[in-house]
């Protein structure tokens, strides 16, 4: 078995968006914090009636269909996520029904905050490798990721989002994983969590969850130059290699300084080509990347340095993190989705791409994906983006009073058995002249909890 990656993807995000300009008033933020501070321009949410396993059916189902995907034929299915709705039975287990006939699937879910798709994505890939043989197994993997981040009120209220991701790997594929490439850096760190047991908003220490990030990413972009240079005979790579560089995105502003933080390795190691405005880097040539993190001088001049990068390999990534925000264990992949949306195939054909993958308390990756050289394999993966994009265009923008509408509504779900999702049961409107709660066609959404906790759903 060889090239083992990823034949094709899908992307699931709510039809509700609300607009962060119009947040930033309601919520009495100065205005533009929350659209030029942090870069964010909508934000995707869910009512009662969705959770993690109804977008994850949504998702996973929309895969099998589109790319007529025989549910015997897949052997391998791990989901990423961090929103709970159950201590024991997975997700994973939920979306069997799609599967009937097909018990003989392994995989459950995995967990820790946002890194747990991409544990699950290199558990399939691994999984493939290890099993899949055309005398012996000839079947797919697939991995779904996906959650519904949201936030308790205050400043990180804005940097929730919602949706999905499954994507199809198996080998010879146009996206390959870099076999002795993924760069780990995990330890633990209160930066971000879900301690309490009766509510979905994490306990988030904000400064510490970014300087965690900014940490984890200088450690695994080291790694990454010297596992490079492992397989390459002593050649270290830098951000020229590379057709793009994608990054976990809580929200837009964090990726362009990361991928100034990056910028910043390749000067200090001699390699700066691509960058410039070097004369501002200098100045921090001997500064300790500990005494880096928060110094907003040393943010401008690596964002100086790396504007033109950034424009060229990054910022085509964050369309769809941007209109939806922080997906969690989707964003990487929404990402990806993105990029093959902006960019032209024949600027990453023959290519690798970077990606930086992040989840709090902490758990991160860099690993690259290499891409076929023939420009027709990418259009399957290129039509699933514009349908993305297509519904993207097509979402319905509710008020800010109607997302916090939608997250108290969330709160009164918690623990309750038997409940009917009030969305469902809405027939007037709020005031305002919205429709309640659309679903996009097609959409899995929960029905019911029966007295035993047990969940209904049905396909609008
Ligand atoms: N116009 C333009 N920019 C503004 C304005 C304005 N009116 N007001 C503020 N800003 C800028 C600030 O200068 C700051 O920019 P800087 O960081 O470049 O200096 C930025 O907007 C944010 O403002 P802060 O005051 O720093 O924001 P605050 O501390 O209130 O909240 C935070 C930001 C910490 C990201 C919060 O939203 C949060 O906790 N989010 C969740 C945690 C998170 O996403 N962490 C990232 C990694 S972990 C993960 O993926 C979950």
């Amino acid at each position: 078995v060889t090239d083992v990656g990823i034949h094709a993807m899908e992307v699931y995000f709510p039809r509700l968006f609300v607009d962060q300009t119009e947040l930033e008033q309601f919520d009495g933020a100065s205005s533009g914090k929350y659209t030029v501070g942090l870069g964010q321009m909508q934000m995707g949410f869910c009512a009662d009636h969705e959770d993690v396993q109804s977008i994850m059916l949504t998702v996973t189902a929309k895969l099998m269909e589109k790319h007529n995907i025989d549910p015997k034929s897949v052997g391998f299915l791990a989901v990423g996520t961090e929103t709970i709705v159950d201590k024991s039975k997975s997700v994973k287990t939920q979306l069997m029904q799609l599967f009937p006939g097909n018990g003989d699937i392994e995989g459950v879910d995995v967990t820790n905050a946002c890194f747990g798709g991409t544990q699950a994505v290199f558990h399939t890939v691994d999984w493939v490798y290890a099993n899949v043989d055309g005398s012996r197994e000839n079947r797919w993997a697939l991995a779904v990721m996906g959650d519904i981040a949201v936030y308790d009120k205050g400043p990180a209220r804005c940097t929730g989002g919602a949706g999905a991701v499954a994507l199809l790997i198996g080998p010879n594929a146009p996206l390959v994983f870099d076999r002795g490439l993924r760069a780990v850096h995990m330890q633990s760190v209160y930066d971000f969590y879900k301690p309490r047991m009766t509510s979905e908003y994490p306990v988030v220490d904000g400064a510490l969850s970014v300087q965690s990030y900014l940490s984890a990413l200088d450690a695994c972009y080291q790694l990454y130059g010297a596992k490079y240079a492992k397989i390459t005979n002593g050649k270290h790579p830098d951000l020229s290699n590379f057709a793009a560089v994608l990054f976990h995105s809580p929200y837009a502003r964090l990726v362009q300084k990361s991928l100034g933080r990056l910028a910043f390795h390749d000067f200090v190691s001699g390699r700066h080509s691509h960058l410039s405005s070097l004369d501002q880097l200098s100045a921090f040539r001997d500064t300790p990347l500990n005494a880096t993190y928060g110094d907003k001088s040393f943010e401008k001049a690596v964002l100086t340095a790396s504007e033109q990068l950034f424009r060229a390999k990054t910022d085509p990534s964050l369309l769809f993190a941007r209109r939806i925000g922080n997906m969690y264990t989707g964003s990487l992949y929404g990402g990806l989705c993105s990029l093959l949306l902006t960019q032209s195939p024949s600027e990453l054909v023959g290519r690798r791409l970077l990606l930086f993958s992040y989840g709090s308390g902490s758990a991160a990756a860099i690993f690259s994906l290499s891409v076929c050289t023939d420009a027709s394999r990418l259009q399957g993966l290129l039509q699933s983006a514009k349908e993305a994009a297509y519904q993207l265009d097509h979402r319905v923008k509710a008020s800010p009073k109607q997302f916090a509408r939608a997250l108290e509504m969330r709160e009164q779900l918690l623990g309750k058995a038997p409940y009917q999702p009030q969305a469902l049961c809405m027939d007037d409107n709020d005031g305002e002249g919205m429709m309640h709660f659309p679903l996009f066609p097609d959409t899995f959404y929960l029905t019911q909890i029966d007295e035993k906790f047990r969940r209904r759903y049905e396909r609008a």
